[in-house]
């Protein structure tokens, strides 16, 4: 086979995985779905779904919303919420969404007659959708947002048994005093009305306490759902999967290999799985195809994600003589703080503890628990691989 003849990559790194080729996660699905399921008999939960970057808060939440519709009939949109700082105009997307995703949806007739004086149609073949109500009456379903849940709820009545909207990276919002304490509001005011109402925020960990540093008792509502890292057996069977969809065969030392590069990280996992699918010739991945794969997708990694945060780490040269020094013995990922320091010159030994701090506060280098005090470890097999590679080119 030529790579012409290739069929489009599996893999999708950089865009959420869509539902029918999520893998895993099943312990956070079900915590969702059951909490979502406790809604129906007309309650509210808030969720909070945190985790590091990359890790698949995104497609977890659209797994869910995607989940729910088809098997408990809870109607919902997802919205993205990146640098909105305006409460109002989250509850606009929201519902500019949830007018959009219901097209073809035996509700949507219902929905937009209800909103008609707010709708427009734009766009070259007159499909897309303009939600934008006059700014006081968006002021006041804003205020009232309880009363406008119960509204949008009755709208879909008979085809849904519950509501559920997705608030995805809420940043611009989440560090407002006036965002946390609104949300202790809707919380107060959709518990009276009964409406069965979830309302799931994502964003990363430290959101979360921002969230409730503003606002002590949201503490009892917000529900907090991390996303660890994949365990072996999902990260083997998403690359199982994913090139078993393009019938590519894979050996078991290649899949080894990329499981054990990945750590876990879906988005690692998705650059490896790109990289060796590109490498491969003849539609089995072997050994080969897979430490190439690999390498690719190390140098890609670090361009992409690692060195805009530790590229002065990397440019200086003692940071540099460090690296070299951690990254010597390649199948090592752990030292000692202690022993290291001995095998470091003068100059270099002044800046280490400055170099740990940094590498830790980065998340590159973690401490190792199992190792006792002063033991540390690269966290990810892939960043470690990149940092020798990089600390090995004669230019700089
Ligand atoms: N369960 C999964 N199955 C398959 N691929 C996944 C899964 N979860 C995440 N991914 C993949 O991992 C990458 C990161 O996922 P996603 O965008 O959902 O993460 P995120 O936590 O929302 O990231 P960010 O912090 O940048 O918003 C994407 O390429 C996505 O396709
Ligand atoms: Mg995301």
């Amino acid at each position: 086979m030529t790579p012409m003849e290739k069929d489009y990559s599996p893999f999708v790194p950089g865009q959420p995985i869509s539902p029918e080729f999520f893998v895993g996660r099943e312990e956070q699905v079900q915590h969702l779905v059951s909490r979502i399921r406790q809604t129906l008999s007309g309650r509210l939960e808030m969720v909070f779904v945190g985790g590091e970057r990359g890790i698949g808060k995104t497609s977890l939440a659209q797994f869910v919303r995607w989940y729910v519709e088809r098997d408990l009939k809870v109607v919902g949109s997802y919205t993205h919420l990146g640098g909105v700082q305006d409460i109002s105009e989250a509850v606009r997307r929201s519902i500019a969404r949830l007018i959009q995703e219901s097209d073809g949806k035996p509700w949507h007739k219902r929905l937009r007659q209800m909103l008609r004086a707010h709708i427009r149609q734009v766009g070259l073949l007159g499909v897309t959708i303009e939600f934008t109500p006059p700014s006081d009456v968006l002021q006041s379903a804003t205020v009232n947002f309880s009363q406008t849940l119960k509204q949008l709820f009755n709208s879909l009545r008979d085809e849904a048994r519950g509501l559920l909207l997705v608030w995805d990276d809420i940043n611009g919002l989440a560090r407002t005093k006036t965002f946390a304490d609104w949300l202790r509001s809707v919380a107060d005011e959709t518990a009276m009305t009964r409406i069965p109402f979830t309302l799931i925020l994502v964003g990363l960990q430290d959101l979360r306490l921002a969230l409730i540093q503003n606002n002590e008792s949201l503490a009892r509502v917000l529900f907090p759902l991390d996303i660890p890292l994949w365990s072996q057996n999902e990260c083997g069977e998403f690359f199982r999967s994913a090139f078993d969809r393009v019938k590519m065969t894979v050996m078991d030392d290649a899949l080894t290999e990329m499981v054990d590069f990945a750590g876990g990280h879906p988005a690692l996992a998705h650059e490896i799985g790109d990289a060796v699918f590109r490498m491969d010739r003849d539609g089995t991945i072997d050994h080969r195809d897979a430490r190439e794969g690999i390498f690719q997708a190390a140098e890609i990694v670090g361009r992409k994600y690692l060195e805009p945060q530790v590229y002065n780490a990397i440019r200086s040269p003692r940071y540099r003589k460090i690296l070299q020094v951690l990254t010597g013995n390649a199948r090592n990922l752990a030292f000692q703080r202690a022993e290291l320091l001995r095998r470091l010159d003068p100059e270099a030994r002044d800046v280490f503890d400055n170099f740990l701090r940094r590498m830790q506060q980065l998340g590159v280098i973690i401490p190792d628990t199992e190792g006792g005090r002063g033991s540390y470890r690269f966290r990810n097999r892939l960043h470690f691989l990149y940092f020798a590679m990089e600390t090995k080119r004669t230019t700089f």
